[in-house]
């Protein structure tokens, strides 16, 4: 059942060209509803102006080979591994989400464009990225989810900011169900095409396009604390510092000369909820 190709026995009945259009038509609404998205919200002008006004305020240039290796660690640590999630459960859900969605997409667009194949594992690998996105979504939807988990909110609750998840989860809930059931034209067929067509459709009104964001925004935030412009916030100082007391003298008068160790702060408790 896993390494059947569901695309196989549908085009008995619609044409390879006719799903390759389908294909084209939503990745042209992806590009179409991030630039919307984009110009509405000003966010790239926001960016850019936020980026000058912070190299204004650097206080050491950064170099070409240290922004080399920031732009790798955002790529390893925030895109590859989501290490933005302190919470261990909302990170593992996100990667199996993130992983998942890539390995449907991009094993959907082969079988599609290559009708001929024979091969047994991009199927396989088909059901398996919708699989992990399944699992990761109803994980995140059910349990994870702030308004539920952190504000008590029922799970059967939702609003727009839950288009992008809920049309995740339709699209691979129903792709599978559709497979399982024999594939063909079929009404799970035409919930899985509906739900897809929501989630590339909605990027205007979703939160699709924050997986092309959020890297230029870790990236970015990272600059800040290497150019020394903070986004204006101060440096962690170490209070015992002779150099620190010398630049703030009247700490000594407020704190002593051996200022206690204020605690974990923020940190104290474990990052349930976000
Ligand atoms: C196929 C790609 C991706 C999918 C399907 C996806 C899916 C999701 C989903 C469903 C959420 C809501 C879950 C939650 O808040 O715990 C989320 C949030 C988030 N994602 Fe992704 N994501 C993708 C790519 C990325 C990438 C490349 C990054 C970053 C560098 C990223 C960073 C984040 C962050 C930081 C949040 C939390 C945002 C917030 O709380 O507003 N995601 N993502």
């Amino acid at each position: 059942m896993f390494s059947s190709n569901p695309f196989v026995t549908l085009s008995e009945v619609i044409s390879p060209a006719m799903m390759q259009g389908y294909i084209v038509l939503m990745v042209l609404l992806v590009v179409g509803g991030t630039i919307l998205d984009m110009l509405h919200k000003k966010s790239a002008k926001y960016f850019f102006e936020n980026a000058k006004k912070a190299q204004k305020s650097a206080k050491r240039s950064v170099s070409s080979g240290e922004k080399m290796s920031i732009a790798a660690s955002v790529l390893v640590n925030e895109v590859l591994t989501s290490g933005e999630f302190s919470n261990p459960r909302r990170r593992l859900s996100h990667l199996l989400t993130m992983y998942g969605t890539i390995i449907f997409i991009v094993t959907t667009a082969i079988m599609v464009f290559s009708p001929e194949s024979t091969s047994t594992l991009l199927p396989q690998l088909w059901h398996i990225g919708a699989l992990m996105l399944a699992v990761g979504g109803y994980w995140f939807w059910l349990f994870i989810r702030v308004d539920v988990s952190a504000e008590g909110l029922p799970w059967f609750r939702f609003e727009r900011a839950d288009l992008f998840i809920l049309s995740l989860l339709a699209t691979s809930t129903f792709a599978l169900i559709w497979s399982f059931t024999g594939g063909g034209l079929s009404v799970f067929f035409a919930l899985f095409i509906l739900s897809s067509t929501v989630l590339f459709g909605g990027v205007y009104w979703s939160k699709f396009a924050h997986m092309f964001f959020k890297p230029a925004a870790a990236h970015q935030k990272k600059i800040t604390v290497a150019d020394g412009s903070r986004e204006n916030l101060p440096p962690d100082y170490d209070l015992t510092d002779p150099e620190v007391q010398r630049k703030f003298p009247d700490i000594p008068t407020y704190m002593g000369k051996n200022p206690p160790n204020m605690g974990l702060c923020i940190k104290a408790e474990r990052p349930n909820h976000y």
